[in-house]
This record gives structure tokens, C-alpha cells and sequence, in this order.
């Protein structure tokens, strides 16, 4: 299957099933012209909610009710999927990226697949189903602000990626203070992928910034083109090993505690 195929496929998907849809094989021999999805269709009773109270994950105090973790878990799937979604959106939108980068980004997509489906694995352990609770536009209204591959690497990979690098280990501690080990142990599977994503986004910075800036001031004045501010790449403390697995230099990861 070809990639733009593949991302058509999953962002007219009314079905679950065809979201998290993995065609083995595929090809990318002819990616066609720049196309800019404006809205996902979902699955029935999956589309965006309004912001409402329910917005508010529970507190870490509250991770003692399996409920609680359930919810934790529906919200962080919900991510994934737009995760998925948005993978998709910069498949069709940069036709005309270098071919290992678009690649890259379908490897990605599809471990993004797996994550949705592991959250729902552990989410029905704990009595909830994908859907049961309100879905948000979230990340998707960045969507118009990734204008370029260099813009994808600064908001996904090296913003709200990044900033996963922070909230997993949170989340996994608390789960597991709680004895729930088998989400702590989900959330540190989600934190190793993501790890990778992040080391993907700062290669792929590398090639795509101008070459008298640094990386920093590539991220930040691309940031400055969209609606993120550069504090939206941390989570309440930096967590340093996992940026350095990433690849990420010891002076960025100062300026970012700086922020
Ligand atoms: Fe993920
Ligand atoms: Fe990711």
C-alpha cells in the first residue's frame, strides 16, 4: 500500500479497527501533490468534545481508584490517536520530503497504532472502553501551524513528544505507587518509543534548520511561527536521562529548565 493511501485510509477511517489499520508492506513511490486534511472523521461516538469540566485529568492523590487510572489511560489514548492522525495529516501534507524522513514517520505512526492499542488493552483491565469518555480536538488544532517538515519535528517530536518524556515516567511512578504495576509498566514501554520519537525529531532538526543557526534557535524561532510556546516541551521537572538517551545535548536541556 502506498503511504498517501495509507493516510487517506486512516483519516477517513469511521471505524476503529480502520484507524489503527496496518498494511504490512508499503510503498511510497508516488506520494502525489501537497494535501492538507482539514478534519479527521472518527468513529461514531469518538469525534471531538467541547471543553467541558471533565478536562481536568484527576490529581496523582486520586490514583488509588482504578477509575481514576482509567481515565488517565482514555485521555493519553486519546493522544496517541491524534498522534496517528496527525502522522498522517504531515504524510499527505509533505509529499515532496525526503523519502527516509516520510519513512520515518509511517515507522512512528505505526508504533503510535500500537500505543492506541495498548492503552486500550489496559483501559478494558480497568473497566473502560476507547470511546466511553469525552474526546478532545487537542494537538489537531495545531495541525494548520505545520507548514513544513521542520515545523512537524519542533511541535511533534520536540514539543509535545518531549514534554512525554517528563509526564510517562510521572504518570508510571504514580501508577506504581498505587500497585499498579502493570500501567506503570505500559507507561514505561510508551516512554522508550517515545524516546526514539524524539531522537528522530532532533536528527531530522539537524538536517532541516539553516546552518548558521543552532539547534535551539531553530526550534525556538519555528516554535515562534505556531501557537506552542517552548515551555509546552516540559513537563512540571525536566527529566534529564531520558533527553539524553534521545540524543538530546546537555546545554539544550539547560536552556529548557531555564524556560
Ligand atoms: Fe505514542
Ligand atoms: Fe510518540
Amino acid at each position: 500500500m502506498e503511504l498517501r493511501d495509507w493516510a487517506i485510509h486512516i483519516l477517513s477511517a469511521d471505524t476503529l479497527d480502520n484507524k489503527l489499520f496496518d498494511p504490512g508492506e508499503w510503498t511510497d513511490h508516488s506520494p502525489g501533490t501537497p494535501l492538507i486534511w482539514h478534519e479527521p472523521t472518527r468513529p461514531p461516538g469518538m469525534s471531538f468534545c467541547r471543553r467541558t469540566k471533565e478536562e481536568k485529568l484527576p490529581s496523582f492523590q486520586e490514583h488509588h481508584d482504578a477509575q481514576k487510572r482509567a481515565i488517565c489511560l482514555h485521555r493519553f489514548a486519546g493522544h496517541e490517536l491524534l498522534a496517528v492522525e496527525i502522522m498522517a495529516f504531515t504524510l499527505l501534507a509533505f509529499p515532496d520530503a525526503p523519502s527516509i524522513f516520510r519513512k520515518g514517520i509511517a515507522h512512528t505512526l505505526r508504533e503510535e497504532q500500537g500505543h492506541v492499542r495498548l492503552y486500550m488493552a489496559h483501559m478494558k483491565r480497568l473497566g473502560v472502553q476507547f470511546g466511553d469518555l469525552p474526546l478532545y480536538r487537542h494537538f489537531w488544532k495545531h495541525t494548520p501551524y505545520i507548514q513544513s517538515p521542520l515545523h512537524y519535528v519542533s511541535m511533534m517530536n520536540l514539543t509535545f513528544e518531549m514534554a512525554n518524556l517528563d509526564f510517562a515516567p510521572m504518570y508510571g511512578k504514580s501508577f506504581a505507587h498505587f500497585g499498579d504495576q502493570e500501567s506503570a509498566q505500559l507507561m514505561a514501554t510508551i516512554l522508550k518509543d517515545e524516546i526514539s520519537h524524539v531522537k528522530f525529531g532532533w536528527h531530522w532538526l539537524k538536517r532541516f534548520k539553516q546552518t548558521q543557526q543552532t539547534e535551539w534557535e531553530a526550534w525556538e524561532t519555528t516554535l515562534a511561527t505556531t501557537l506552542l510556546s517552548p515551555k509546552r516541551a516540559k513537563g512540571f521537572c525536566v527529566h534529564e536521562k531520558p533527553r539524553q538517551q534521545a540524543g538530546i545535548p546537555i546545554q539544550w536541556i539547560a536552556n529548557l529548565k531555564d524556560l
